[in-house]
């Protein structure tokens, strides 16, 4: 049961040809550190054919792998290089939208979502401004939630859950183990296209779609795995509990770094979490400062008590990529920046260092600032971060069956029982005790 997912952000994971962007041979040749470190999955961000307005997640053909990354051979050598390790690897499937390039919007537009006018007071999340965009070709405007060079798909059309059928078959075959699932609680929209947020996401009838899909993932084994991106308060996730495998829990990730916050956070996601299904706890990923500098903020130690508690907690983990080794956010400059989103995500998503010298980036695509913090270093130090979170992994299959039993604890100290073991995390800058026990500021054992 449970799992550590590690997420891979393909630009900035690992370059193998030199040309400064993170590629599937560079992913493939670290496969073995991957292991060593304990991982169960890899979920890799978008590697299809993308303009890139959004960074991959404009997707234009989601049967091939962007040039950047390399060809479909690289992606099933991967694949199946990966599972000999006991590793699977997982896509990111964006749904809710396509790129404007992609064949479709010129082929099939009957596949998007169209009004004449300006129907509804609904909003692009990345312009602030009207998500709807006249299209000269119809005189007719298309919904974009996102960038309008992302048109949102029209799920209530047929032939749209074909071609994604299609789409998810295709991958399966290739032995894909799984999808994240972007914008998991927006792909249908109300029929009326009334005014008010909640007629753009969170529509009820999205449920339906996932239904269909994990009937598909029923025709394979072992069966792959749908994690949605359920960017919902967690009142709601236990409705996208009822079809998807995982419903990625937002309120955890962006609480502050308090026990105060957290944990009731944690005690309402055990209690509402089916009994069938698992929970989900990640503090980073390509979206959101990473947690050493947003939770850790700058201090090890408080990055060491998130990894603690994201690897600890019951059911499956994410770490993103550098989350490993404490990995603060970038300094991007303004003139390098490359995100639409504002404030722009590129901070969270500059290279993951290797070395000290960060010899392994030539001119990489997002500056490699600093590289304190990298992965040589820490492999050759039994007492770093890295070795800290390997321990973990390895410590966390003693009881990754066991449930969560929040424990009598003095103020600051987390105490938790998983079966016959106890968790306990500091979470505070002074000493404090725990059954007899002294636990420095932020630290966590396992008794
Ligand atoms: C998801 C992705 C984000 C992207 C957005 C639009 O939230 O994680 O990176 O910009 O969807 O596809
Ligand atoms: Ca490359």
């Amino acid at each position: 049961m449970g799992g550590v997912i590690y997420q891979i952000y393909p630009r900035s994971f690992a370059d193998s040809n030199g040309d400064g962007i993170g590629d599937l041979p560079g992913i493939r040749a670290q496969l073995d550190h991957l292991a060593w470190l304990g991982v169960d999955v890899i979920w890799s961000s978008p590697t299809f054919p993308s303009p890139n307005v959004d960074w991959g997640y404009d997707v234009a053909d989601y049967y091939g792998v962007h040039p950047d990354f390399g060809t479909l051979d690289d992606l099933d050598a991967l694949i199946a290089e990966a599972k000999s390790k006991h590793i699977e690897v997982w896509l990111d499937l964006v749904p809710n939208h396509s790129s404007d390039r992609h064949r479709w919007f010129a082929e099939h537009p009957e596949y998007y979502v169209w009004a004449k006018g300006r129907p509804n007071d609904w909003r692009s999340v990345f312009t602030g401004k009207t998500a709807w965009r006249l299209d000269k070709r119809f005189d007719r405007r298309y919904l974009h939630q996102f960038a309008p060079e992302q048109p949102d798909l029209d799920w209530w059309a047929d032939a749209v859950r074909d071609e994604f059928d299609r789409i998810l078959r295709f991958w399966f075959d290739r032995r894909v183990s799984g999808f994240r699932i972007d914008v998991a609680h927006g792909l249908i929209k109300d029929k009326l296209l009334r005014d008010g947020v909640r007629y753009m996401r969170e529509r009820p009838e999205v449920h339906e779609i996932y239904a269909r899909w994990q009937q598909i993932t029923l025709e394979y084994h072992p069966k792959p795995t749908l994690m949605g991106e359920t960017y919902v308060s967690l009142d709601k996730l236990p409705a996208y509990y009822r079809y998807l495998d995982l419903a990625q829990n937002f309120d955890f990730c962006r609480a502050d770094f308090e026990l105060d916050e957290l944990r009731p956070i944690v005690e309402q996601t055990m209690r509402d979490v089916p009994a069938d299904r698992e929970p989900i706890w990640f503090g980073s990923n390509h979206d959101h400062s990473r947690m050493a500098t947003r939770w850790g903020k700058g201090d090890e130690r408080r990055h060491r008590a998130a990894l603690f508690l994201v690897l600890t907690l019951p059911g499956y983990a994410i770490l993103y990529q550098g989350d490993e080794i404490a990995l603060e956010d970038g300094k991007v400059p303004r003139r390098r920046i490359t995100d639409l989103a504002r404030p722009p995500r590129d901070p969270e998503r500059t290279p993951l260092p290797w070395t000290r010298d960060g010899e392994e980036w030539r001119d990489p695509w997002l500056p490699l600032t600093n590289t304190s913090r990298n992965v040589a270093d820490q492999k050759d130090d039994p007492s770093s971060t890295l070795h800290y979170t390997r321990l973990l992994i390895e410590q966390r299959k003693q009881f990754a069956d066991e449930s969560y039993e929040t424990l009598p604890s003095a103020k600051g100290v987390w105490a938790y029982r998983r079966g016959d073991r106890t968790c306990v995390v500091n979470m505070t800058d002074t000493s404090a005790t725990h059954e007899g026990r002294t636990l420095q500021p932020w630290q966590g054992l396992i008794l």
